[in-house]
């Protein structure tokens, strides 16, 4: 089975999370940022997953233009989505990721879970700093990513 990892990243966690992901599963993947290229050629890949940072609720606008010019296609393969994000409350995790994706291509989707994420202080402009520190209430990194959703989306995607 060959394998798309398909991403965006604004500060590294989301790639971050990729790699992780590509370590633990059993197949040939090859990453894709999102960044550096947009118009990428998915026909070759049986299985493609796709994750997205959340920044004030919402997913990455370069990840939503490559699932809404990529969506028949996507349907017709095997797919995984996630999300990484600091939210603490499941409710709202669960809100982030269907915002973050069409309905359609996540009732297709073999796994879906929110992995968590990190806030990387010397990665932040001054705006960025001032509102985290509002929010965290510290200034000091903080890594959430959560394994055990990591974990959870690699076994279902490898049923
Ligand atoms: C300004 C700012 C706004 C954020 N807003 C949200 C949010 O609305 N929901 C959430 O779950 N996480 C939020 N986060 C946390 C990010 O999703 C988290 O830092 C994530 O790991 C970023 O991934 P990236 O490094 O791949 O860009 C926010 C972070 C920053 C700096």
């Amino acid at each position: 089975m060959k394998t798309a990892i398909i991403y965006y990243s604004k500060k590294g966690t989301t790639q971050k999370v990729a790699k992780i992901i590509s370590e633990k599963l059993d197949s040939k993947e090859e990453m894709f940022d999102l960044k550096n290229k947009s118009n990428l050629d998915i026909n070759s890949y049986d299985r493609i997953i796709i994750g997205t940072p959340i920044y004030a609720g919402n997913s990455n606008n370069k990840v939503k233009k490559f699932i809404a010019s990529n969506l028949n296609h996507l349907l017709n393969k095997e797919i995984g989505l996630y999300i990484c994000g600091m939210e603490k409350e499941e409710e709202k995790q669960r809100e982030e990721l269907e915002r973050a994706y069409p309905k359609e291509l996540i009732d297709k989707a073999k796994s879906k879970q929110f992995l968590g994420g990190e806030f990387l202080f010397e990665n932040m402009n001054f705006f960025e700093k001032m509102i985290i520190k509002k929010i965290a209430k510290t200034d000091k990194s903080i890594s959430e990513i959560n394994h055990q959703n990591i974990d959870r989306f690699v076994q279902e995607l490898s049923l």
